[in-house]
């Protein structure tokens, strides 16, 4: 919806550009007419004032640190809802009630297995290959076995292939695991919740009951729900930009794992513990803080600062409240490497260049810590993150599709190569 216009004068011309106002958050200038009437392209690096479609799914505010699934505060969410809820609410714009709720979780459940044939991947990998390069590798090749769910211009089609990614990447991330280990991979278990069976299929064997620890199920849980979605982020606009060609899902969501594996995405979580356990003791803090801050330095701390958060992540927020209770069952409450992200966190927050280049914590600051205290590996973090984002991945994807406006993604660019030149035989060049 136009709510004003902006003027912008350029070699004698004039143009009136639409600002388009949402129903929340800032108003967006509309320059689709720029090109074709001043010859002109806008240039933005990251896109980080750039708006790449309209959206309903999720509302971030950076400055106030807000984060609205379908409207609803996150922190409502992790603290009353489950991981079930929330991706209904994420798939279909509203809480499910009872009904359909039950229908939605039983549907999700009977899709958790995944194709015999599958398995076969797996022996295909090194057994120290890290599960992301794994994942990135077998949910692409998903689109080889669920042929039925792969005509995207089929609504039906559309929604079953959502319901297998979302069951099936637990299924998928623990095999990446047990695989790891040389252990035999544990089948879904459809009388469990989708959190609890998670943690069954990465650590039960053969050989013995496993009970699932309700507390670290639960938390597990609500780590899904804080990774679940978070509007136009990177590997999610990877996930539009392949959708936007028309590929299918399963590649759709190929894309997004690559793209959230890196360390200043959502590979950051690997990245913290990693950086905690380099900087191994509280009184080294200084000097790695002395080194994030030098522009000279490539070091940066990991699990603080977001592109969008110029206050605390509410994600973090609740995370640093869940580290306590699994520490606290796990009865490793003073975990040196919690004691040192909370020096180091204090530190920093009170530090001038964090303080002045609003860095706070972020998302990935806490979960490595219950992850691992979970006895959850560091390699398998992100896959985690992965797991949980592929419903947000999903929603935007079926949102995209479903746009009357949608057509396929193409930035431009500012050139600054060689102008045009000829040719030379090579025995006439220098
Ligand atoms: C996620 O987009 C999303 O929504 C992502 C995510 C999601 O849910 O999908 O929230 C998940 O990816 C969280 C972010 C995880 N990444 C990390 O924790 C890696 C460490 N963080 C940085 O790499 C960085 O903060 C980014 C990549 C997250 C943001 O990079 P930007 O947008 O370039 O940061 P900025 O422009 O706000 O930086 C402002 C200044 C810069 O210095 P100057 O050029 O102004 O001198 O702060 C500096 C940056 O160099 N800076 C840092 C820093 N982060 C930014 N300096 C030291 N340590 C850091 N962590």
């Amino acid at each position: 919806m136009s709510s004003s216009s902006a003027q912008l004068i350029y070699q004698g011309k004039t143009l009136n550009l639409p600002v388009l106002s949402g129903s929340d958050g800032p108003d967006v200038l509309d320059i689709r007419e720029l090109y074709s009437s001043l010859n002109l392209f806008t240039y933005d690096p990251g896109f980080t004032v750039t708006a790449n479609c309209e959206s309903k799914i999720t509302f971030i505010d950076g400055e106030d640190g807000r984060l609205l699934y379908r409207g609803y505060p996150i922190q409502q969410l992790a603290e009353h809802s489950d991981f079930m809820e929330v991706s209904y609410l994420l798939l279909y714009g509203n809480l499910p009630n009872i009904t359909e709720k039950e229908k939605f979780v039983s549907c999700v459940t009977r899709h958790g297995m995944v194709h015999e044939q599958i398995r076969n991947f797996y022996g295909g990998f090194r057994r120290d290959a890290h599960p992301m390069a794994i994942m990135v590798g077998v949910v692409g090749a998903l689109s080889a076995f669920y042929h039925d769910s792969l005509d995207i211009k089929d609504p039906r089609q559309r929604e079953i292939a959502s319901y297998r990614l979302l069951a099936k990447m637990p299924t998928l991330a623990a095999m990446a695991y047990k695989y790891s280990l040389g252990q035999p991979f544990v089948y879904p278990q459809n009388s469990l919740g989708y959190s609890a069976n998670f943690l069954r299929m990465m650590f039960a064997v053969p050989c013995e009951d496993y009970i699932v620890n309700p507390v670290l199920a639960k938390a597990m849980d609500r780590i899904l729900i804080l990774h679940a979605d978070h509007e136009q982020n990177a590997s999610t606009a990877t996930v539009r930009l392949a959708g936007s060609s028309g590929a299918n899902p399963f590649a759709c969501i190929a894309a997004g794992i690559a793209a959230l594996w890196g360390p200043a995405h959502g590979g950051a979580n690997e990245a913290v513990l990693n950086m905690l356990s380099e900087i191994g003791d509280v009184s080294r803090i200084p000097e790695y803080i002395k080194r994030a801050k030098d522009k000279n330095d490539p070091f940066r701390l990991m699990g603080f600062g977001h592109r969008v958060y110029k206050n605390y992540d509410p994600r973090a927020a609740v995370m640093r409240e869940s580290c306590y209770e699994v520490l606290n069952e796990m009865g490793v409450k003073n975990d040196p490497l919690l004691v040192l992200a909370l020096e180091l966190e204090r530190i920093a927050l009170e530090d001038e260049y964090f303080i002045s280049k609003k860095l706070y914590p972020n998302v990935d600051f806490y979960s490595g810590i219950i992850f691992k205290a979970m006895g959850i590996p560091a390699s398998m973090f992100t896959v985690i993150f992965a797991l949980a984002r592929t419903v947000g991945w999903v929603a935007q994807w079926m949102e995209m599709i479903a746009d009357p406006l949608q057509k396929i993604g193409r930035p431009r660019q500012l050139y600054q190569g060689v102008v045009e030149r000829n040719y030379t035989e090579i025995n006439k060049r220098v």
